[in-house]
């Protein structure tokens, strides 16, 4: 048991969007739990948050769920606070939350202004409140963990995409400052997925376009797939652990090697 006798909290955690499929968080928050962490699930959404809880519960684990909007200070206090009254200590925060709502697939010149600004304040300032927030009772829980989930998107952006790289990149700088502020007793990293399959994403989608829409987007990738929720959550609990305990300011890549390949052939 990796995570024996240490206290997690996962924001954006709630178990898939509408349709309760999977999503990072969710995946993350059952892996920890399932090497014996006690859980802080933390989301917007309330029913499928606490469906994130039910499956840890099922599976023997513990785990407790705080609605908490990650763009409200008063949220993020009253979550670490929670967290307190509970299980008395917190040494690992994984920050995972992220809204795509909004218009905001659009080039700079393009997307409203408020979009802008409101996904900056979700995406990027709500990693930055739930360090700033959960730092103080990590040190006193004698340290522990930072894990801010970025993007492959962080170094490669895609079209008419403008403000989620731009948040993404500002985490990976977000992450480094805390890894050396706060070492030796906080450890901070970012593990920056490519594409990973989602609830969320799928949408309205039918079964057929889903299968037809990953499949071209898994010809970008040089395993000829997209990645997994586990596979993300596999790397998280690596990094959580003391398996990793040499590794701070790090930033992840897990996109099956597509950052590193170039387009065109000889
Ligand atoms: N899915 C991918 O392909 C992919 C790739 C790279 C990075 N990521 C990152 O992974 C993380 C998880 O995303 P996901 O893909 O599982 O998507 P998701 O939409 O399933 O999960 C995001 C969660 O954040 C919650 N959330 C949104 N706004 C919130 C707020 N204001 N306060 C609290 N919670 C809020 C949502 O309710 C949702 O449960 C995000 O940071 C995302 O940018 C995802």
């Amino acid at each position: 048991m990796r995570m024996q006798n240490k206290v997690a909290l996962v924001t954006g955690a709630a178990l898939g969007y509408k349709s309760g499929g999977p999503s990072i968080g969710s995946e993350i928050a059952i892996k920890l739990a399932s090497e014996g962490a006690k859980i802080v699930v933390v989301d917007i959404l309330e029913q499928m948050g606490q469906k994130t809880v039910e499956v840890i519960r099922k599976k023997n684990g513990t785990a407790i769920f705080i609605k908490a909007n990650v763009s409200q200070t008063k949220d993020v206090k009253n979550a670490i606070e929670i967290t307190e009254e509970e299980f008395g200590n917190l040494h690992c925060l994984v920050n995972c939350a992220a809204s795509y709502e909004g218009d905001i697939f659009k080039n700079v010149a393009e997307i409203p202004e408020e979009d802008w600004i409101r996904i900056l304040d979700i995406n990027l300032n709500g990693y930055f409140r739930f360090a700033k927030y959960a730092i103080p009772l990590i040190l006193k829980s004698g340290g522990g963990t930072i894990i801010n989930i970025s993007s492959a998107a962080a170094f490669r952006v895609l079209k008419n995409f403008s403000i989620y790289p731009v948040t993404k990149a500002a985490i990976n700088s977000l992450t480094r400052t805390i890894a050396l502020d706060f070492a030796p007793h906080i450890r901070a990293n970012t593990i920056c997925p490519g594409f990973v399959r989602i609830a969320n994403s799928e949408g309205n989608r039918s079964p057929e376009e889903i299968e037809d829409w990953i499949g071209k987007i898994s010809k970008s990738y040089p395993l000829k797939r997209v990645c997994t929720v586990e596979e993300i959550a596999n790397v998280a609990l690596f990094l959580a652990s003391s398996e990793s305990s040499y590794i701070n300011g790090e930033c992840i890549i897990v996109d099956g090697g597509r950052n590193i390949s170039d387009t065109h052939e000889f």
